[in-house]
């Protein structure tokens, strides 16, 4: 028997699948348009089934921000990038007990971190291929000179368990519109000229130069010497990666579908979608709320409880009543997708598929396997 948006129980992330494969292909399309390595970030869908097919559809590997998704994912692929800094025992040991055939690279930016990344590696009878990241901007984490770059290259080579692969930036900063970005751009290039310039001539030449976020993903063949791009978001896009330009609103494949609990307060319609569903990620102006109706997006989620998502109607002639349902587009899709377990996926009204979330948490991917739905351990 099918099922149909309308008899799904809310707040439940639903994922056009349309839109999914739209936004898949049209990556795809472009990395292979401009000759760069598409290494999509992982952590926007949390999904081994979506991985499959960005790798299906020619990605040269994924990138991960936790061990959970490198240990879920490894089921897929095998070739990880951890765009994380490698610190912390724990971490180091879960990253060794990575499956011996995956191809684990990893990003860091001190060389402090090398002696134990080799020791483990060690352990673990493996090798882990370093990159280098660079500061180009955020000012997150990242090496701020060529100088601390080129240490760091050339400190790895003393190690027997470890490889230098090149070099890593996350340009998050640039959160301007797209056509806005030539600037910001040509700083980024004229930047990762002088990292590649000073490797070179120690020897070290950066074979891979990764980069890419999703705001910036459609220009970053602007930027010479980039070999491969992380976006993540574009999967399925949100009201922030719209803003920018990124996207088309049409393209927001995942929206909370939530229904209208209450419109006895005057003035205001409120759902059943609050910040345990949305998360409370701004937008960079004020007032903007946190979420838009995918089909009247002048209607923003403008306050929330945990389970409850106020409307603002005052801009708009839509007026849903009670027991109707919405599709929200949120901010920061990412944050919504780790909110839950299972994901919706739907053509149309008509309910097609489901998934999990497999890859959301931090707890070992294989320490809940003897687990039972009640929470009992299995002997
Ligand atoms: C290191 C790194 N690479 C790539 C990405 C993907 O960027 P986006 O979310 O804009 O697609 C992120 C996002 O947080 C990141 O932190």
């Amino acid at each position: 028997m099918s099922t149909y948006l309308e008899q799904l129980e809310t707040p439940v992330p639903v994922v056009d699948l349309d839109r999914l494969s739209l936004n898949l292909d049209r990556m795809a399309a472009y990395v292979t348009l401009h000759g760069l390595r598409l290494r999509p970030h992982v952590k926007t869908h949390k999904s081994p089934r979506i991985a499959a097919d960005q790798l299906r559809l020619g990605a040269v590997g994924l990138t991960c921000a936790t061990l959970r998704e490198a240990e879920v994912m490894s089921d897929v692929c095998d070739d990880l990038l951890l765009a994380y800094p490698p610190i912390g025992a724990a971490r180091l040991e879960r990253m060794a007990k990575l499956p011996p055939e995956v191809r684990v690279s990893v990003a860091l930016d001190d060389a402090l971190a090398l002696d134990a990344l080799n020791v483990a590696a060690r352990l673990g009878h493996r090798t882990f291929n370093v990159l280098v990241e660079a500061d180009l901007g955020m000012h997150r984490v990242g090496v701020a000179t060529s100088d601390k770059a080129v240490a760091i290259a050339q400190q790895v080579q003393r190690y027997s368990a470890l490889t230098f692969g090149g070099l890593l930036f996350y340009p998050g900063h640039i959160r301007e519109a797209v056509a806005d970005q030539g600037a910001a751009l040509s700083q980024l290039g004229a930047d990762i000229a002088g990292y590649r310039n000073a490797l070179t001539a120690v020897g070290l030449p950066p074979h891979v130069v990764s980069g890419g976020s999703t705001p910036a993903a459609w220009r970053m063949h602007e930027i010479p010497g980039v070999t491969e791009v992380r976006p993540g978001t574009y999967v399925y896009n949100d009201r922030t990666t719209a803003r920018v330009g990124a996207c088309d609103w049409d393209d927001c494949a995942l929206t909370v579908l939530a229904t209208v609990i209450s419109t006895s307060v005057k003035g205001q319609v409120v759902v059943d979608a609050g910040t345990k569903s949305l998360g409370r990620e701004p937008l960079p102006a004020d007032g903007e709320g946190y979420g838009a109706l995918l089909d009247h997006p002048e209607v923003v989620v403008s306050r929330m409880s945990e389970e409850h998502g106020v409307l603002d109607i005052s801009r708009s002639t839509f007026r849903p009543r009670l027991g109707d349902q919405v599709r929200i587009v949120p901010n920061h899709v990412c944050i919504v997708v780790h909110l839950f377990d299972e994901i919706i996926g739907v053509r149309g009204h008509a309910v097609e598929t489901r998934w999990p979330v497999a890859a959301r948490g931090r707890a070992p991917s294989h320490d809940f396997a003897d687990i039972g739905p009640r929470g009992v351990r299995r002997r």
